[in-house]
């Protein structure tokens, strides 16, 4: 971390623990600075380290959700409206960002906003309608569909495809969540949720409709195994994984279960990704 960044990151901390704001010009300066450097991807709401043991692994970096909660108690309200038929009103803290052609992002029109403080990489693709919160992260190549929400902080791979209707969860609520992770070439189906901090391993398939949370028990009828999230871990989708929407049996409260045939949906890994999965998932290139 640079000694800029360091020096921004204990101001902001310092402004996220203070119960008031003394200087809010001092203050709305700091905030700028950190929104700035949330769009131009210089600093991120989570980072992919490598152990020693060559794993790689994601690190949450709390003090930029703290961030961008201080700039919500800093915002205050305010028109935002650009012609006279459609009206808008938000913090003024957070304005929608303004793309030129030099940040090389395709943004179809009707209906789609990108929130300052998101970091959307050159060639990203956005259909509308669709949502980039702030903090987010996406990296080139991804392709965001209609009805798509990138919630604040998530951090989308390269090339990852974002389908109609994909919910992509954020931090901000609830309290307690974590940056949702979609790592280089994952399919996201269409109507997919990922929320709660999930983390997707790079070329995952989630098949449209899967729902994942840190409630659900993710079976991998592959290797025989039960993925869950952790206190400290969160629920996490391996490599290549092809994951379907299943049910199981509901075991708990037996009586009952069996007299009403109770099952309860969940994830499921049918296979890892193989020829069949590339076909039926091939991208146009022609449309990039
Ligand atoms: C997951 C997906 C990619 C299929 O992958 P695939 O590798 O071709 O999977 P296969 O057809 O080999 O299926 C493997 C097993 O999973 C089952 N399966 C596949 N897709 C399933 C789904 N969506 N729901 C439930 N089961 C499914 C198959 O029936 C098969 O099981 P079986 O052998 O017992 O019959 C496809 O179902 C899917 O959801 N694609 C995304 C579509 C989409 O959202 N497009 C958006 C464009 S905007």
């Amino acid at each position: 971390m640079s000694d800029s960044t360091k020096n921004l990151k204990s101001a902001i901390e310092g402004l996220y623990a203070a119960s008031t704001v003394n200087n809010p010009v001092d203050a709305r300066r700091i905030f700028a600075d950190f929104r700035t450097r949330l769009t131009s991807g210089e600093i991120r709401a989570a980072e992919k380290v490598v152990t020693h043991n060559g794993e790689s692994r994601w690190i949450a970096n709390p003090w930029v959700k703290q961030g961008i909660l201080v700039g919500f108690r800093l915002g205050e309200l305010k028109q935002m409206s650009d012609g006279d038929v459609l009206s808008f009103i938000d913090k003024d803290t957070f304005p929608a960002r303004r793309l030129t052609l030099s940040d090389r992002v395709r943004l179809v029109p009707g209906g789609s906003s990108i929130r300052e403080g998101a970091y959307v990489a050159p060639s990203v693709i956005c259909m509308p309608p669709m949502f980039i919160n702030v903090g987010a992260y996406v990296d080139e190549g991804t392709m965001i569909d209609s009805h798509a929400l990138v919630g604040s902080c998530a951090q989308i791979g390269k090339r990852v495809h974002l389908s109609a209707a994909a919910q992509i969860g954020g931090v901000l609520e609830p309290i307690n969540a974590g940056p949702v992770i979609i790592e280089d070439d994952v399919l996201i189906g269409g109507n997919c949720g990922v929320y709660e901090g999930t983390l997707v391993r790079a070329r995952a398939v989630l098949g449209a409709g899967t729902i994942l949370t840190r409630s659900t028990p993710l079976y991998d009828l592959v290797r025989g195994e039960v993925y869950r999230a952790t206190p400290e871990q969160p629920l996490e989708v391996p490599e290549n994984a092809v994951v379907v929407p299943g049910s199981r049996a509901v075991t708990k409260g037996k009586g009952k279960a069996g007299e009403w045939g109770l099952s309860l949906y969940t994830p499921v890994i049918v296979k890892y990704r193989d020829e069949k999965t590339e076909r039926g998932i091939e991208l146009e290139e022609w449309l990039r």
